[in-house]
């Protein structure tokens, strides 16, 4: 069951060949991804060999294997976790019957709108990253740039097999639909707001890939609790490659930290016109996009307040994160949660029904998790010496989604007028001049062992191969 079927046209480890009519619909599938692919995957990457890993078991213990592949020949497949006969579903209305193998009949356009609302977000990332690889700072960041790409490519293939297998008719339309939105498009955008930002340079790659893929996490991890056993093991095996992607978005920050920290000691300043004139990106800069991207993330958890929210866990249909962990009774009723409003110009805590506030709690542990990144970021300049830290802002500030859409709130959890939000926004936020700097930073750097000036090496680098290995060979 865990080791994965290469010699078919599909690489999979779900038996596929015993399905004949579900193999035939995915391989008509599988040429309009391809397709797909060559339109929208990574610019001018066609005929790179990149050192990629590819997954060839489910088995934690050596799941993957490295070596130079054709970015155009990349095996994307179908692969999930081993199944467990006699799992349990273990929160919700639903506690203590068998998980379910296929989708009973009132879950399923629940069902159907999670898993297309989960897989449109792994194109639409590989869209917005498109023009990434042509101002890569350096051969081993063009590497970690594919390998999340191709990554991101096979999770939207985790999502079109469950459509297909379990959706019937519906779910072949909605395989179509998702190679057919395309991210930031007018007419036919991608489902989520953060999925159609654009992701200009690689400070908003790295903060994408640290803050955003990190909701990914969050929602697998979720989705990984789910009664429907297939989703649970897709979303399993799914959460192993993330890991890898938030890896490159938490040390590719950390490397910009080190090499700005490095600067300012060297010039012993901290002015930002000597900074940028010196190729860095200021601390102030950062914090600005760190501002943005946490907050255009935390919007991705949905409303403060959703009825839908309390529907898919008493339903079985998506958990808590780490719900199994959790000491309580699982079924969450006559339970309440803190949620915040605004009242008199105030922001203040409105006590909801628990499981009306599940995307809220959920949003609550994604905040913990993407704050102990900033801490390990503070480390950085700690060690240098340099009294400036990094934090992410308060939950209410430029909100887009729920009870907070709409009222302004300053980064330290104030409301303000729009006088007041107006003077200070672009201290706060990204501003064009800001991006526009940092747009002027990007460049080609591809040389084996070079970086870009702004940006400091890696402490090691990919599989234990050296920083200074051909990670790409351009043909
Ligand atoms: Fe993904
Ligand atoms: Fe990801």
């Amino acid at each position: 069951m865990s080791s994965i079927n290469y010699s078919e046209k599909i690489p999979n480890n779900v038996d596929l060949s015993s399905d004949r009519t579900l193999q035939r619909a995915l391989e008509q599938w599988q040429p309009n991804f391809i397709s797909w692919w060559d339109d929208m995957g990574p610019e001018g990457s066609t005929d790179m060999d990149v050192y990629l890993r590819t997954a060839v078991s489910v088995d934690p213990q050596g799941w993957a294997q490295f070596g130079h592949v054709k970015m155009r020949d990349y095996r994307w497949g179908i692969f999930m976790n081993p199944g467990d006969a006699d799992r349990t579903i273990h929160f919700g209305d639903h506690k203590g019957e068998k998980a379910w193998q296929d989708v009973p009949g009132e879950h399923r356009a629940n069902l159907r709108r999670i898993i297309v609302t989960q897989g449109d977000t792994e194109p639409a990332s590989v869209e917005q990253q498109r023009q990434l690889g042509l101002t890569a700072p350096s051969m081993y960041d063009l590497r970690n740039l594919f390998q999340i790409n191709v990554e991101e490519g096979r999770h939207l293939w985790a999502m079109v097999y469950l459509l297909h297998k379990h959706f019937g008719r519906d779910g072949r339309e909605e395989a179509e639909a998702l190679l057919q939105r395309r991210s930031g498009h007018e007419d036919n955008p991608r489902i989520l707001g953060a999925f159609n930002e654009q992701t200009p340079d690689w400070l908003s790659y790295f903060m994408f890939t640290y803050f955003t893929d990190r909701d990914g996490k969050f929602q697998l991890c979720a989705l990984a609790e789910s009664a429907f056993d297939p989703l649970a093991r897709t979303t399993k095996f799914m959460l192993t490659e993330e890991a890898h992607h938030m890896f490159v978005g938490e040390s590719g920050i950390s490397r910009v930290i080190t090499r700005t920290a490095q600067v300012m000691n060297e010039l012993k300043t901290d002015d930002v016109g000597r900074l940028r004139a010196a190729g860095v990106i200021d601390l102030p800069t950062i914090q600005r996009y760190i501002n943005f991207h946490f907050s255009v993330t935390i919007d991705l958890f949905g409303a403060d307040e959703s009825s839908n929210a309390a529907i898919f866990y008493s339903s079985g249909l998506k958990g808590r994160f780490e719900e199994g962990k959790r000491p309580d009774d699982h079924v969450l009723k006559g339970q309440t949660y803190k949620v915040l409003e605004t009242r008199n110009g105030q922001l203040v805590e409105k006590e909801i029904p628990m499981l009306n506030a599940l995307n809220e709690v959920l949003r609550d542990d994604y905040i913990k998790d993407s704050a102990a990144g900033v801490g390990r970021w503070n480390k950085v300049l700690e060690k240098v010496g340099i009294p400036t830290r990094l934090s992410v802002p308060h939950k209410a500030f430029h909100r887009n989604i729920g009870l907070l859409a709409k009222v302004k709130i300053s980064p330290d959890g104030r409301v303000l007028n729009d006088a007041e939000w107006n003077a200070k926004v672009n201290a706060w936020l990204p501003s064009a001049e800001d991006r526009a700097f940092v747009a002027s930073l990007m460049g080609r750097v591809v040389e084996p062992g070079k970086f870009a000036n702004w940006i400091a090496p890696p402490v090691m680098g990919i599989n234990r191969q050296p920083v200074d290995f051909e990670y790409v060979r351009f043909n």
